[in-house]
This record gives C-alpha cells, sequence and structure tokens, in this order.
C-alpha cells in the first residue's frame, strides 16, 4: 500500500511536470486528486484497515495529498503569469493595470457666479436676454440720457472701435450692460423683466481691482404703477438669497445719468459684519450695485409713455462678488488661467 501510494506521487508528479496549458492542468487535478482520483480513493479505503496500519497510511495519503495540492498551486500561478506574460507580448495591453483617471472640469468662479445671479431673478419672474458686445453710442450712451459732452461720460473710460474724427456713428465696446435696456424695449412692450449678463470693456490700467473687461449683470423691469417699493422689494429679496437672510441691505442715494431718482445698494460686510475691516475701507458695508427708477427721458427714446409706465434697473459687476465671498484680494487672478487658483471653487 505504502510503496503503490509512493508511486502514485511519484506518477503525479510527474505528470504534472508535462502540463503546459492551464486546461491541461485542471484535468491533472481532477485525475490526481479529485473525488474519484486514486488517491481519494485510497483515503476512503483506510476505513477498511487495522487501526496501525490505518494510522502511518493515513498520514502518508494525507501527506502525499498536501503535496500534491502545493505543487499544483505554484504549477497553477506559474502558468499563469506565463499566461499573462504572452497575452501582454501579444495584445501590447494590460487590462489589469488601474485605469487612468479622466480629471473632470468644473465651471470658473465668474460662471457660478453668473449662474446663481441668473436663477435668483429668472424665480421672480425675469427672462435672461443677452446683447452685443460692440455696440452704438447711441446704446450705449446717448438713448441713456448721456449725450455727447455730457460730464457723466468720464465715469466711463471707452475704448472706441471706430475714431470719433470720421463724422459716421461711433461704435465702442459697451462699458456696461445698460444699452441693452434700450435694445429691450425698442422691440418688446411692457410688461417687461430682464435680466441681462455680459462682458463689459473699460479702457483702465489693470490693477487689485480693475480689469478691462469684466462682467455685469442688468437689470429692467417696466410696468403700469412700478414704484420705489418694488425695486427696494426685488434688490432686498436678491441680496438676501445671495447673502443670507440675516444680512442688513443699505440704500442711499446716487447719481446715474438713466435713472431717477438712483440708488446705491451695498450690503453689511461679509468680513466684519458691520464693525469696520480692511475689505469694506472701515464702513461696514460693501457696495454691490446701482439701481433706480428708470428715468423718463429714458423711456420717451423708446416711444414707452412715462405717463402711463415706469419701472425701475439696476446692474451689477458680477467679478466683485465671488471676491467678497471667498476673500480674492486681486480681480486679475478671474483672468490669468491659472489652474491651481482656478481648481478652488
Ligand atoms: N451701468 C452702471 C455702471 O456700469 C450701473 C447701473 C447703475 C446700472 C444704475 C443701472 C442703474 O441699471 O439703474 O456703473
Amino acid at each position: 500500500m505504502i510503496k503503490s501510494l509512493e508511486k502514485l506521487r511519484l506518477e503525479a508528479l510527474g505528470e504534472l511536470k508535462q502540463v503546459d496549458e492551464l486546461k491541461e492542468l485542471e484535468s491533472w487535478r481532477v485525475r490526481c486528486t479529485g473525488k474519484k482520483s486514486k488517491l481519494t480513493q485510497a483515503l476512503r479505503s483506510l476505513a477498511s484497515l487495522p487501526l496501525d496500519e490505518r494510522r502511518k497510511i493515513g498520514s502518508l495519503a494525507n501527506e502525499i495529498k498536501v503535496d500534491l495540492e502545493l505543487r499544483l498551486a505554484e504549477k497553477k500561478k506559474l502558468l499563469e503569469e506565463n499566461h499573462m506574460a504572452s497575452f501582454l507580448k501579444q495584445e501590447g495591453l494590460d487590462i489589469t493595470l488601474p485605469g487612468q483617471l479622466i480629471p473632470t472640469g468644473r465651471l470658473h468662479p465668474v460662471t457660478q457666479a453668473l449662474d446663481e445671479i441668473c436663477s435668483i431673478f429668472t424665480r421672480m419672474g425675469f427672462q435672461i436676454a443677452e446683447g452685443p458686445d460692440v455696440e452704438w453710442d447711441y446704446y450705449n450712451f446717448e438713448a441713456l440720457n448721456i449725450p455727447p459732452q455730457h460730464p457723466a461720460r468720464d465715469m466711463f473710460a471707452t475704448l472706441w472701435v471706430d475714431s470719433e474724427e470720421t463724422g459716421d456713428p461711433a461704435r465702442l465696446l459697451r462699458t456696461h450692460t445698460s444699452p441693452m435696456q434700450i435694445r429691450v424695449m425698442e422691440k418688446e412692450q411692457p410688461p417687461i423683466r430682464v435680466l441681462v449678463p455680459g462682458r463689459t470693456y473699460r479702457y483702465e490700467a489693470t490693477d487689485a481691482t480693475h480689469e478691462s473687461m469684466f462682467y455685469q449683470v442688468e437689470g429692467l423691469a417696466i410696468d403700469t404703477k412700478i414704484t420705489m417699493a418694488d425695486l427696494k422689494g426685488t434688490l432686498f429679496e436678491f441680496c438676501h438669497c445671495l447673502f443670507g437672510e440675516e444680512r442688513k441691505v443699505r440704500f442711499r442715494c446716487d447719481y446715474f445719468p438713466f435713472v431717477e431718482p438712483g440708488v446705491e445698494v451695498a450690503v453689511e460686510c461679509l468680513n466684519c459684519h458691520g464693525d469696520g475691516c480692511r475689505l469694506c475701507g472701515y464702513s461696514g458695508w460693501l457696495e454691490i450695485l446701482g439701481a433706480g427708477m428708470v428715468h423718463p427721458n429714458v423711456l420717451k427714446r423708446v416711444a414707452i409713455d412715462p405717463e402711463k409706465y415706469t419701472g425701475f434697473a439696476f446692474g451689477m459687476g458680477v467679478e466683485r462678488i465671488p471676491m467678497l465671498c471667498y476673500g480674492i484680494d486681486d480681480i486679475r487672478l478671474f483672468y490669468n488661467n491659472d489652474l491651481r487658483f482656478l481648481k478652488q471653487f
């Protein structure tokens, strides 16, 4: 019995040497260590042997079984490695390597701010409208109650496209989104509620708070019986949506030629909550937009009867909002396209 077991082992190991494919290895396993193998049968037949023989032969048979299983595992590993190596040679593709992570993009912080502003006003019933960046003097100034030579032109350092000397109507890069007020009112009859996000340009040296290109959002509402109370209610609501319910909002007189009265809207400083700090210039307030009741001259221009209709308008700079919210102290960072900066938002 012992001899025949040893013979089994030798035969099995001899056969194992010949095996060079995983499929063959499986049939070797079934043949030499499986349920119907001679080895398993020998183990089963132990029961009929006398006790001392059973011990001796049993332990040998077990040892052989363990041995064969160990060799099987070694061989299996070897064959798998060979298989992968030859596969890689053929295919040149290692499917076991972890995949490459595809970097996901994100929205620019200014785009995020624009989206948020637009979403607040569209929920109030404003419609989005967009206009040209290259604008006529007429829309940018004249129709907004800023005739040639008006001192208010100095408020807007203008980038001209055509020279003023030719006598042709002059084109410029719009200095604010307000010209879209005129374009909308030329086309639409009241009631009007529009919101105009867009790029604006100024002929200015850039520094931490000035860029020659920046974004504005303009708003316009025209209807019968619109009053200053509507303006205040709308802009209060906007400030609360953007900066939180608790935030104080301040309205003060200001001058813009296309509104009367004109106001400047400020919110309690996000940093010091009104105590005064560097961010708010120790005033406790951050100015965020200009607004007012649309000037009767502006309505007359577009043949809307100022006796019948009134309205309010507002305009704000967009970059200022993420600057205040995130404590960004240089507007130029938005347009340098340094990913280390942009990835943070
Ligand atoms: N267009 C103005 C500017 O760029 C901002 C502004 C002020 C817009 C008052 C308005 C307004 O619509 O009513 O400085």
